[in-house]
Parts: C-alpha cells; structure tokens; sequence
C-alpha cells in the first residue's frame, strides 16, 4: 500500500513543478504528472501546498553539556522543535571533552540520541583536546561510524579552542579522508583579551559582549583559516559567517581557487546588535557568538545568498534558559551561556524574509536547507531532494498559512523566544519522514520518536 500525495507542487534546488508523487514504504517510489493509484494506495489531496524536501539543520548542539549544567533543549524537545518547523534531518555536533577519545564522545552522543530524535540525526564531531596519533580515530569515525564531518574552534579559549597547527593537522588529514572541517572562526585569544580587559574596566553587562568580538575578530580567522585550509590541500566549512569583510575574503579566495563552504544563520540576517542597546540584561537572550552585528552585515549576507555566494542556512541551535542558565552572567557578561535557539523557525523564518520579499528563489530556498547541506555532509541524494528512491522526507508547505512566532506557541524547552513578535508566512502543514507523517494540519502526532542515526559518505 502506498500514499499518493496528490495535485501539488514539488520543489527541487533547480525546478519547480506540478506532480503528483508517490510514497511507497520509507522512500518516493513514484512522481508524475497524474499518478493513478491501485485499489490498496491511500490518495492525500495536496492542491495548493508545495511538497519541498525535509529541511536539514547542519548546525545544532543539543544535550551539549556547559558547566554542571546542559542546554536547555536534549534530543527530544530539540528534534520534536525541528520537525514541527520542516526540518527532518539534523547535524548536530557531537563534542569531545578533555581526555576522551573521540570514539568515546561519539558513543556519548549516540546514547543521548538513540530513541528520543523525531527526526533523522547524523554528528559531526568537535575536537577539543587533539593528541598525537588521534588520525587513526578520525579514520575510524569517518570509515567505520559514518562522521565525515569535524568541527574545531578558533576560539572559546581554555576550553574548545585549538591552536593552528591542531588545526593544520586535523585539516590535513580530513583532507586526505574526503572529510570537511566545520571550522568556527574568531580569533579567540584576542576575545580573551578584550574580555579580561572588560571586566577589568567593571563592565559587567551583556552590551559587553559584542564589543570584544568586533567584526575583525571574524575576519581576522577566516583569513587565517583559509590560508591554512590552502596549505593543507584541504575543504573547509565556515560556521555560522556572520560578516560583510569575511564573506568577501572567503569569495576572493574561491576566485583563487579555495574550496571554502560557508554557513551563515536566520539570526545573521534578520537580527541586529540593537538588541545589545542599553544595559538591561534582557540582552543576555542574544548573548551568542560571534555575536549579532550592525545591519550593513545583514544586508551584506543577504545580497551573498541572492549571488550564491552562500552555501547554507543552519541555526547553530544552542539553547539557554533565561532564568536559571543565561542568569548565571548577570554580575559578569562573560559567564552568560553563549547561544539561542531557532532550530524550529528556520524555514518559515527564511520563507517569509527572503522567498515572499522575492529576495530569494523559492529553488534557492530549498537549496540552501536542504540540498546543499545534504550535498555538503554526504547523505545526497538520500536526503535534500524530491526524487525517486530518495527518502521520503516530505514537508508540504502551506504559502499562504500565516502565524506570529512566539514562546508560547514555540515547541522547544526555553523560556523564551529570541524571534518572540516576528510573523511568518508560509507553514509545514504536514511532514513526513521516511514515509511516516510525524506532523499532521500542523501538529505533531502521538507517537514515539522515530529518528534514525545516518551513517555519512565522505567527500570523496
Ligand atoms: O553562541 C554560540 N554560537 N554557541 C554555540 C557554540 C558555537 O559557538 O557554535
Ligand atoms: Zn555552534
């Protein structure tokens, strides 16, 4: 028996096209112009919805320890989040702490994973504390165990900055792997630096914040870290791009010849460092890094998308609570939690901001949160595109249902919401993963978690 979704319109990184098309089991067996069912099929009438691929986030940290404490959202409330917003399919970053070897980190994330995602999860995996005679490892986490992605940070130093020749190493040998370094760019000794110095001065606020990651903080790391990528023959992925003079270094690169992918997320565009003004601690909710910057750079990312420039929008999904995790900084901005979440509105953000306006192409749209960041970490065509023998991760998309985002109605466990008043148009009315639909008329079904773990290809 299959499920024939009937009289929509299917939506691929390149077309865009009336069908029918044709679950059958975990996959689509068919799409045409009329699709006949059999006397067993059960037919969905889909007329006026857009049928566009389960969106996938490449940037999520859930149940990330910080502290004694953890995020706000585990792997349940943040999967359950992401499939009430369209997205089937996460990446979050599994994260070595000090000592572990990384297939111990990785057996961590798994346990946090295992029976409680509403979507399909795969890892990258977070470097911390580099070893010599750690290649072996990341050989057995890209072969073995399906990781084909590494994140390091050039910052957060003390705790998950690397100096650069780890960076150098890990670079080299994803190289060699066909595996990609999601590389997060700020200078962090320099952040360090104007930190100590801040608090020193007895600035305690979270106004404080963006001031010792100034744009140059960025650009500065993303130069370095292309010349690095160079010299070690080796892709790289720029997290969470969040300014005008590094996206423009990364561009001139790739008219050099650098193979440099970058992220940039909905917060980069359609937030602004006015949310830092004043000094109530109420800013601590936008207390992320790098932080939100004047609106030239929002601008300046969105004329990058519209030239394609820029490969993908992921949410880095790193949620506090207000009261009782970001509250920790409330005497010292430098111990606030750093990030928010957003796993859920990505999509709706996006569409209403940039596809509605005609910013963006409705193909753009789809490339950018789907079929680019499941080109990029090695589950295409499998996922990020309608097609025959794709998985049938199906989100149909209502253009003309409307809602205004707020805490209230938002399906991850924060106490508040960092998009709180913003109207979104367009909406997932039904969502299907692998063929099961876990969200119907905009609400999810009764039923257990049914992600699955996805074991990754490499580049190469
Ligand atoms: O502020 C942020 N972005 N926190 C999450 C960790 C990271 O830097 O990606
Ligand atoms: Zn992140």
């Amino acid at each position: 028996m299959g499920l024939v979704l009937r009289g929509g319109t299917v939506v691929t990184a390149l077309e865009t096209y009336p069908a029918d098309v044709r679950i059958d089991g975990e996959q689509i067996g068919m799409i045409a112009q009329h699709i006949e069912p059999t006397a067993a099929d059960q037919v969905l009438d889909v007329t006026g919805k857009y049928l566009l691929p389960g969106g996938i986030d490449a940037h999520t940290h859930f149940d990330l320890p910080f502290g004694d404490m953890s995020t706000a959202d585990d792997f349940e409330s943040g999967s359950r989040s992401a499939v009430m917003g369209g997205t089937t399919t996460v990446i979050d970053f599994a994260t070595q702490f000090r000592g572990e070897p990384l297939t111990e980190a990785l057996e961590n994330w798994h346990d946090k994973a295992r029976g409680k995602s509403y979507c399909d999860y795969g890892f990258h995996m977070a470097i911390s504390d580099w070893k010599q005679g750690m290649t072996a490892q990341m050989e057995e986490l890209v072969r073995k165990s399906g990781v084909t992605s590494f994140k390091l940070y050039m910052a957060y130093k003390g705790s998950m900055q690397v100096d650069d020749g780890v960076l150098f190493d890990v670079l080299r040998k994803s190289g060699e792997m066909g595996a990609l370094v999601c590389l997060h760019c700020e200078n962090g000794d320099v952040v360090n630096l104007l930190v100590q110095e801040a608090r020193a001065q007895g600035r305690t606020a979270p106004s404080t914040h963006p001031l010792t990651r100034p744009p140059a903080v960025e650009e500065e790391a993303v130069a370095r870290a292309i010349a690095l990528a160079n010299m070690a023959k080796a892709p790289l992925y720029i997290v969470h791009l969040s300014t005008r003079g590094a996206l423009e270094t990364a561009e001139r690169a790739r008219k050099q010849g650098a193979c440099v992918y970058i992220e940039t997320c909905p917060q980069y565009l359609l937030l602004d460092d006015r949310r830092y003004e004043g000094e109530s601690f109420e800013s601590a909710k936008y207390v992320i890094s790098p932080p939100l910057r004047s609106p030239e750079h929002g601008e300046a990312l969105w004329e990058g998308i519209r030239r394609g420039a820029v490969d993908t929008i992921a949410t880095d999904h790193c949620s506090f609570n207000f009261q009782g995790q970001k509250s920790l900084g409330r005497n010292d901005f430098s111990k606030i939690p750093n990030g928010m979440p957003g796993v859920e509105h990505r999509l709706g953000l996006l569409y209403s901001a940039g596809v509605v306006p005609g910013k963006i192409s409705l193909n753009q749209f789809v490339s950018l949160t789907a079929t680019r960041p499941a080109q990029l970490f090695g589950i295409f065509p499998r996922k990020g595109t309608i097609a025959v023998g794709s998985d049938a991760d199906i989100v149909l998309w209502d253009p003309q249902a409307t809602k205004v985002i707020g805490k209230e109605n938002h399906h991850c466990h924060v106490d508040y919401e960092p998009y709180e008043g913003f109207s979104q148009t367009g909406l997932p009315v039904h969502v299907f993963l692998r063929g099961r639909q876990i969200v119907r008329d905009g609400k999810l079904l009764d039923s257990a978690p049914g992600g699955r773990y996805l074991f990754r290809k490499p580049l190469k």
